[in-house]
């Protein structure tokens, strides 16, 4: 068994050995017999690549600091990059792909900003670039919208595509907890980015919705050309006025395609009935559901965030790699920008609105409206539900009262 086993593997090199490249370690050491079956070919991680000093650990036979022994090592067919961040992971991925390894990333900013040009580089090398870990950590989602919803056209996808927002809302809505002890929680449990304004402020959700964007359009959306709005603004007052009227706030990611060919993508907090499929994810949870022409909703549940999660989907891409080793490579959009929505088209929606302002005065300016109460609330602020329009009849009606909260509500 050994001696075919030695001749029968393939190599790879883990770069950045944080809570998703040491995750990658420990599932092909766990299943790594399952593994073997379903590869034919054993996989073994022949080098760590990492600023931290691993030679008092298990690892320390495989620890490099430098990306040269591994891209001349031809033992290496697949790069794994869990680093993070557009630098050095974008050098380091460019020049993985020139020495004609094959990369797997979980890496969603290196996606969402470069993952066109990476993918034609990979194309001309004629080997793979894959990012299934990128976007809702385990959760199968890009393989089966390319592959399994391939017959359709996706009108929406749209999610809760971040864990750490998710769980802050969650235990602010389960618990009534603090905005900032949630924080801390999710931060200690390794859902949250290093830095978590990434989390908070909706930039990594954003990447995330840019990278389903980009793959159902075929064209770059680029996150700078997507507003995009996070958790802060949501306070304990919006929490239980929703609760009031049967709602539960979420911060999702929205891709519309219109007809035109143009994308709208935005994240901002919605208010969704709690009957919503979606407000089943609690917690770390990630929900996403893909709207295509034939199929109708499709939903997408599970982990989104996470060591042993974002593992399972990185150890599938090597799968694929492995799979689709000598077949033509295809690259998943362009480097060309898509087509922003128009002004003509806006989005329409209702809205829940906080605002220090009475009653009569907001009837005079929205029309019909829907007023919410909540325990402590005082006459000092109306929180209420308006009818549909768009963002702009919004401002406009509401200049002049003051600062407000608006979330779009969202009902099918
Ligand atoms: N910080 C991210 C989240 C990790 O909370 O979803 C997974 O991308």
């Amino acid at each position: 068994m050994k001696q075919s086993m030695e001749k029968n593997s393939v190599g790879i090199a883990i770069l950045g050995f944080g809570v998703v490249g040491s995750g990658v370690a420990q599932v092909l050491e766990k299943n790594r017999e399952q593994i073997w079956r379903k590869a034919s070919t054993w996989i073994e991680v022949k080098y760590i690549l990492d600023v931290k000093d691993l030679s008092a650990t298990p690892c320390a036979a495989c620890a490099v600091r430098d990306l040269d022994p591994i891209l001349t090592d031809s033992r290496v067919d697949i790069v794994v990059e869990t680093i993070g961040g557009v630098e050095p992971a974008l050098e380091y991925t460019r020049r993985a792909l020139a020495a004609g390894k094959s990369v797997v990333t979980s890496n969603k900013e290196l996606v969402a900003e470069h993952g066109a040009q990476l993918m034609k580089l990979a194309q001309e090398k004629g080997v793979s670039y894959l990012y299934e870990a990128s976007v809702a950590g385990g959760i199968p989602l890009l393989h089966p919208i390319k592959q399994c919803l391939g017959a359709n056209c996706i009108q929406e996808v749209r999610g809760i595509l971040n864990g750490t927002t998710n769980y802050i809302l969650t235990r602010m809505f389960r618990d009534r907890l603090p905005f900032g002890d949630a924080l801390f929680e999710a931060q200690t449990k390794g859902y949250a980015e290093a830095d978590p304004t990434a989390d908070v402020e909706g930039i990594d959700a954003c990447r995330k919705i840019c990278i389903l964007a980009s793959l159902v359009s075929g064209a770059h959306v680029a996150p700078a050309s997507v507003p995009c709005e996070g958790i802060r603004s949501v306070t304990a007052a919006d929490v239980a006025y929703a609760a009031s009227a049967g709602y539960k706030i979420k911060l999702l990611g929205r891709a519309l395609m219109e007809e035109d060919g143009r994308i709208r993508a935005y994240v901002a907090p919605h208010l969704l009935p709690s009957e919503d499929p979606l407000c089943c994810a609690e917690d770390v949870f990630n929900a996403v559901v893909v709207r295509g022409d034939a199929v109708g909703d499709v939903m997408f549940y599970g982990r989104g965030a996470g060591s042993l999660p974002t593992a399972s989907a990185v150890v599938s891409d090597i799968l694929e790699v492995l799979r689709e080793k000598d077949m033509p490579k295809d690259v998943d959009w362009t480097v060309t920008p898509a087509k922003e929505p128009s002004a003509n088209t806006p989005l329409l929606s209702r809205w829940y609105i906080r605002i220090p302002s009475d009653p009569e005065q907001l009837r005079q300016k929205l029309g019909q409206v829907t007023f919410l109460s909540r325990q402590g609330g005082g006459p000092e602020e109306s929180a209420l539900l308006t009818e549909e329009m768009d963002a702009k009849r919004l401002q406009q009606s509401l200049s002049g009262l003051g600062s407000y909260t608006a979330f779009r509500v969202l009902e099918d």
